[in-house]
């Protein structure tokens, strides 16, 4: 215990102060209390702080987000020293050696989203680099979450309290971002995060779209073919013609690989280092891409059962994988009746567009995993918490489908549509739900009118604690139950998430039965949740040609 405190009060002081623990004489105090207290935890950021060597005399609040973030990408590589030793000295342990693999792969491109924050603010791209910053903590989370199956050594349970003091400073970089963001740069007009809960509703830039014309653009011409046919000049598998893409490729490079009609039976990966890669199928239904992880099999967790994922299974080399897109095709996982969750498609792409596209599973079909994904026109099916994930995504005139439960379908169940994951109040992440149908397949519906008392289908639950889930102008089939929402949990994160319907129509639409925890979004504020607004679309996503 003692070697890793030591290494973490290393971390925090300057190379010339290494040998005494203390303040820094030229810091000015009062500015760094002023901007730790818009933090959560203001403790160990103001110790942290002042003992900062990156830190310059009088610091601008610029300086002072840096130098916390600084904080944190330090603290972050003794988190990362600290799980390599886990798995170093968990040889023939399946389950410890899986959980530590995964944690150092999810550490590493939390190393690579800071990385990405720093740069995002030096060219004034504060809310890319809160989009980073977010997706930075949920990586850390994650990490501690895998470790949790797995703590059965002292090592284990000190990297989890350790990880726990990493997440406390990554959490004050992004609340200090935040302040910035809201209240501008003098950080005596800053406080600590609030949510819509608190009646705050972040401004935008005036973008007032809420729906889009931009997708996937038309006429892309192919790089590569996958197809099952014999004779055609082409891969066979989607995952060969994805290893074709160029690594680290430009940003304006995309690499299209048309997916022609045919069953692949493949777990695909697009790694990090294969940016701007496009899936183009001949249509939903016709190219399928199923896959069967799930997380019964040993050592498999749903981090990594998904039929197609950005992240590869094994340690990337921590470049980018962004912009994915994808058009006309349906990802399925075919897990059996047994099988518990069993991902189709998991997404970490950030700036990503999915369209036309299908995704088939039974609970915790869609895994959006992180960052900024933009989903139109999209068919997604399911039934337990099947749109999960703690991204910032907006689902545009989709079809949200429950499907039977594969074991006793018509003895009647409970299901929630989504299970947002956000942690933090300061990350800038939710679900959002625009001009969509909420309903069942003719199968489930059947049993649904059969007897709609035993089938309960919720828009939601808190899958932690600031989860964020929002429905705009959707119709909502009447499978909806009138509380509209479900509790994960006893009261967990009934006071801190935030659940908001506005406009909504149809039978399972009607607000009055509502639970007392959700929200009626007042229509001043529902801009708040335009592509432009909640995740930068108007920059990224390409206008449909
Ligand atoms: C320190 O910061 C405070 C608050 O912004 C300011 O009023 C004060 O003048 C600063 N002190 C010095 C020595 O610069
Ligand atoms: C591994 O995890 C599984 C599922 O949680 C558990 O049943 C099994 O006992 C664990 N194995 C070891 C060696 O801890
Ligand atoms: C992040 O930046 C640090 C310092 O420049 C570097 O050592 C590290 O390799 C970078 N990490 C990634 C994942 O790019
Ligand atoms: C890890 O296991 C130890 C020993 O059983 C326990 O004291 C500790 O609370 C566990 N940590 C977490 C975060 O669950
Ligand atoms: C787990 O770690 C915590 C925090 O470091 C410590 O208080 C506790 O005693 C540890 N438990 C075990 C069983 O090692
Ligand atoms: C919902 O599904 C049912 C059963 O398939 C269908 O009859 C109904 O038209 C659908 N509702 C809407 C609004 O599309
Ligand atoms: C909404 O539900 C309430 C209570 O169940 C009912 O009294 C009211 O008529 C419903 N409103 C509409 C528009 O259906």
């Amino acid at each position: 215990m003692s070697v890793f405190l030591y290494l973490t009060f290393f971390f925090t002081l300057s190379a010339s102060h290494a040998r005494h623990l203390h303040q820094n004489p030229l810091h000015n105090a009062s500015q760094i209390r002023l901007a730790c207290q818009s933090t959560r935890f203001p403790q160990p950021c103001e110790t942290a702080l002042t003992h900062s060597s990156s830190l310059p005399p009088n610091p601008t609040s610029l300086q002072i987000i840096q130098s916390a973030i600084s904080v944190s990408s330090q603290n972050l590589k003794t988190g990362q020293s600290m799980v390599k030793s886990i798995l170093d000295s968990s040889k023939g342990n399946l389950n410890r050696t899986n959980a530590a693999a995964i944690c150092l792969e999810i550490l590493s491109n939390s190393d690579h989203r800071i990385n990405s924050t720093v740069d995002g603010l030096t060219r004034g791209k504060i809310k890319d680099a809160r989009a980073w910053m977010s997706a930075a903590l949920c990586y850390q989370n994650d990490c501690w979450g895998a470790l949790k199956y797995a703590n059965d050594t002292q090592l284990v349970n000190e990297t989890m309290a350790f990880l726990d003091s990493l997440m406390h400073h990554t959490s004050n970089a992004l609340s200090m971002m935040a302040a910035y963001d809201n209240y501008g740069d003098d950080v005596n007009s800053w406080s600590p995060p609030k949510t819509e809960r608190d009646g705050f509703y972040e401004k935008g830039s005036g973008g007032t779209a809420l729906i889009s014309g931009g997708g996937v653009p038309a006429g892309l011409k192919p790089d590569v073919t996958v197809c099952k046919d014999e004779s055609g000049e082409c891969y066979k598998t989607v995952q060969e013609a994805v290893n074709a893409a160029p690594d680290n490729a430009e940003a304006t490079r995309r690499f299209v690989i048309l997916i022609k009609e045919g069953v692949y039976e493949e777990t695909v990966r697009v790694p990090l280092r294969k940016r701007n890669v496009v899936f183009l199928g001949e249509g939903m239904g016709k190219t399928v891409i199923t896959g069967s992880l799930n997380v019964g099999q040993p050592g498999m967790t749903t981090y990594n059962s998904a039929t197609v994922g950005e992240f590869p299974p094994t340690l990337s080399n921590g470049v980018v994988g962004d912009g994915f897109m994808a058009s006309g095709l349906t990802f399925a996982n075919t897990a059996g009746p047994d099988a518990h969750q069993a991902v189709a498609f998991r997404s970490d792409s950030d700036l990503s567009v999915m369209e036309n596209c299908e995704f088939i599973g039974n609970q915790d079909t869609l895994y959006a995993h992180s960052l900024r994904q933009f989903y139109k026109k999209c068919r997604i099916q399911g039934n337990v918490d099947f749109i999960f994930g703690n991204s910032a995504a907006v689902f545009q005139e989709c079809d949200i489908l429950v499907v039977p439960r594969q074991l006793n379908p018509g003895k009647g169940e409970t299901n929630a549509i989504t299970a947002h994951g956000r942690t933090d109040p300061a990350q800038s992440t939710g679900l959002i739900f625009q001009n969509c149908l909420l309903n069942g397949t003719d199968e489930y519906m059947k049993y649904y009118f059969s007897n709609p008392k035993v089938h309960n289908n919720f828009l939601g639950r808190p899958w932690k604690e600031y989860s964020r889930t929002v429905y705009v102008n959707c119709v909502m089939g009447p499978l909806i139950s009138p509380e509209g929402w479900m509790p994960w949990s006893g009261d967990y994160a009934l006071k801190t998430l935030f659940y908001g319907e506005f406009g909504n129509s149809g039978a399972g639409a009607n607000v009055s039965g509502r639970v007392a925890w959700s929200s009626q979004i007042a229509a001043e504020y529902v801009y708040t949740y335009s592509l432009e607004n909640f995740i930068q679309g108007d920059e990224w996503i390409p206008t449909s040609s």
